[in-house]
Order: structure tokens, then C-alpha cells, then sequence
């Protein structure tokens, strides 16, 4: 199979990203118990490891005009002058091309997350935290895999968009182990957690459901790691320090909410770049669309204990505020039942397969 990269649509993209490092590596000769909490998660971890290459069934396929089966009102553009010209052809890659680009900033995402988990098994100071980040480590790795073989169905990847890129630099270069948690498992995770579930809801595709299901109730313990630790650690801090983390975190969600479009796909498709991204900046859908992305990162930006003035006067500017009191462990148990839903499916598709085919031999 050839490189991803040969399907980024985008010449000369540099096949290699490096970020400077300066930060020690930290050993813990304490042995301690751990925390109970991180404990527990720990075990969890390795408990509900899964394999991509025999948990989702790879031969099924993306639909040929609209891959994900997604309803167009997803689209960011329907509705607009530009969709309304478009030939069905000229949707088909539209579509095609939205959906992939989705499905990249996924999986470059998920491989921040793997280089990101691996700083925080060397920088943490506790052990109970290192354990945890390992079995972090390894779940983005799976995660990278399952994403990278999902779009080789789509013929077609992205590379990771500016923005996202720019997060990830700050999360990597800073030296303070928390503003790794804090960029990754808070911010990105948070609402990659929200972005994974539009799509296992909304997809028809069985693939795609799947694939987005499987990853969810992984991420769900991945935010309930930064939750858990910076609980511990931020009360710790002096309220300069808290106030400064507060600064980042506002600045790092309004990139996520503002800077966050698929503006390389127009440029791709040929399409006017700054008339498709006004409409996508004024359309309702992508509104509530990007207030939705934050269910999962306000009630724990909360809940660790950033909850000055300057966070809660943003997030009710941003229209989020209403968020704040969502039941996490709730949310992350209905993503591991949906999860067991879908292998139900997959065994009952099987089964009803297997009959199918031993009725035809009678
Ligand atoms: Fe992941
Ligand atoms: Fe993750």
C-alpha cells in the first residue's frame, strides 16, 4: 500500500515535522501506591486495549458519493450560492474531499496526541501518572493506525492544518509538563471527543461509525486523565500561575472556534476560497456545530479548577457557558455502551453472513 502522502493533494508538503525540546526527564524512586483515581484508570487502560486489525471489519467500504453517508446539512457550504451551481459531480468531490479533510485533521490530531502522551510519560513527575500516559501512548497509536486506513479508503489525506499545528507547537515546547495536559487532553482531546461523536451519530456508514466509536471511548479516559491529574495539581499553583494557564486556555479555544475551517479544500477544489469561507462564518449549522465542539472541554476546564473571571466571561461570549454542569463520567459511560452496541451489530451482521452463506451450500 503506498504513503499517505502521496494522496495529500497539497505539492511539497514537508514529509517530516520537528518541534525543539527542553524539558527534564523525570524519574520517581518512590514506588509509591498512586493515586486510586489514576490507579484505577491505569487498569482500565490496559484492561480495554483493542486491536484495529481485528475489532473493525475492514472490508466494508466508504459510499461512492458521499463516503461517510453523511446528510448534505452537514456540509458547511450547503445551502450557499456556491453549492447550489455545483454539478452532482462537483458534490461528489465536495463531499469527498470535506469528509477526508475531517477525517486527516483526526489523524494527525490522534498523532500529536501519540508524540504528546509520550513527553508526559517522560516529564510527569509520579509514577501513577507515567503508567496511565503509557497506556495513553499506546491507544494513539492504535488510533493513528485505524485513521490512516480509514482514509486510504478515501484516496485522498490532508495535512495537519495550520491552527492545529499551531496548538500542538505550544502544548510540545513548553516546559511545563501541565501545558501539555492542558493543550492535549483538555483542548484537543476535548474536542476531538466532541467531533468523533457527531460523526458515529450521524454516519450511515457503517465503517465510519465504527471507527469514530472504537476511538471515542478511548478518548473519553483520555480526558478524564488531564481531569484527573490537574485537579490535584492546579490548587497547588499560585493564582499567578493559575491566571496564566486561564490566559493560554482562552486563547487556545478561540483558535479552535475561529481558526478551524476547511479552507485548503476549497483551495484544492478550485472553488472562491473567500466566499466560501464568509458563508461558512455566518452559516447557523457551522455555529452550532462549533458551540457544540466544546461540550466536553468546558465542565473540565471546571472542574480542574481554572474557573477565574477571564475564563467564564469567555466561554459566555462564546455561548458555551450552558455546558458547564455536564455529568463527564455520564457522558463517558453512554461512549463505552455505544461502543458495545456496535460490536453487537458487527456480531449479529456476522452471524446473519455465516447462515447466509451455509443456506446457499444446502
Ligand atoms: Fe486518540
Ligand atoms: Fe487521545
Amino acid at each position: 500500500m503506498s504513503s499517505l502522502s502521496e494522496l495529500y493533494p497539497i505539492p511539497a508538503i514537508d514529509p517530516c515535522w520537528t518541534v525543539p525540546q527542553d524539558f527534564n526527564a523525570a524519574f520517581d524512586f518512590d514506588y509509591g501506591p498512586g493515586r486510586n483515581s489514576l490507579m484505577h484508570l491505569y487498569q482500565k487502560g490496559k484492561d480495554m486495549q483493542w486491536d484495529a486489525v481485528s475489532r473493525i471489519d475492514w472490508d466494508l467500504d466508504l459510499d461512492f458519493d458521499n463516503p461517510m453517508q453523511l446528510p448534505d446539512e452537514s456540509n458547511a457550504l450547503f445551502g450557499s450560492p456556491i453549492w447550489e451551481k455545483m454539478t452532482k459531480k462537483e458534490r461528489r468531490e465536495l463531499r469527498r474531499h470535506g469528509q477526508a479533510w475531517n477525517i486527516s485533521q483526526f489523524m494527525q490530531g490522534e498523532q500529536a496526541a501519540l508524540v504528546c502522551a509520550a513527553k508526559i510519560v517522560t516529564q510527569v513527575p509520579d509514577l501513577d501518572a507515567k503508567f496511565y500516559a503509557s497506556t495513553q501512548t499506546m491507544d494513539e497509536a492504535r488510533h493513528v493506525e485505524a485513521y490512516k486506513k480509514l482514509l486510504q479508503k478515501f484516496n485522498v489525506a490532508y495535512p495537519m492544518t495550520e491552527p492545529l499545528q499551531h496548538l500542538v507547537d505550544q502544548a510540545l515546547r513548553d516546559p511545563r509538563w501541565d501545558m501539555t495536559y492542558l493543550a492535549m487532553q483538555v483542548v484537543i482531546e476535548g474536542l476531538a471527543l466532541a467531533a468523533f461523536g457527531t460523526i458515529r451519530d450521524m454516519s450511515q456508514n457503517p465503517l465510519t461509525r465504527m471507527v469514530n466509536a472504537y476511538v471515542m471511548e478511548d478518548e473519553a479516559r483520555h480526558v478524564a486523565f488531564g481531569r484527573l491529574t490537574l485537579r490535584d495539581y492546579y490548587p497547588q499553583l499560585t493564582d499567578a500561575e493559575r491566571d496564566e494557564r486561564e490566559e493560554f486556555l482562552v486563547e487556545a479555544c478561540y483558535l479552535m472556534r475561529d481558526r478551524f475551517s476547511a479552507r485548503e479544500t476549497y483551495e484544492v477544489l478550485g472553488l472562491p476560497v473567500d466566499e466560501c469561507v464568509a458563508w461558512v462564518e455566518k452559516s447557523d449549522m457551522m455555529n452550532l456545530f462549533r458551540t457544540m465542539l466544546f461540550q466536553r472541554i468546558v465542565p473540565v476546564v471546571k472542574d480542574i479548577g481554572l474557573w477565574g473571571p477571564r475564563i467564564q466571561k469567555a466561554y459566555i461570549d462564546m455561548g458555551v457557558m450552558h455546558y458547564a454542569d455536564q455529568d463527564l463520567d455520564e457522558l463517558a459511560k453512554q461512549d463505552e455502551s455505544i461502543a458495545a452496541e456496535i460490536d453487537a451489530e458487527q456480531v449479529d451482521a456476522r452471524t446473519a453472513y455465516v447462515k447466509a452463506v451455509a443456506a446457499l451450500a444446502e
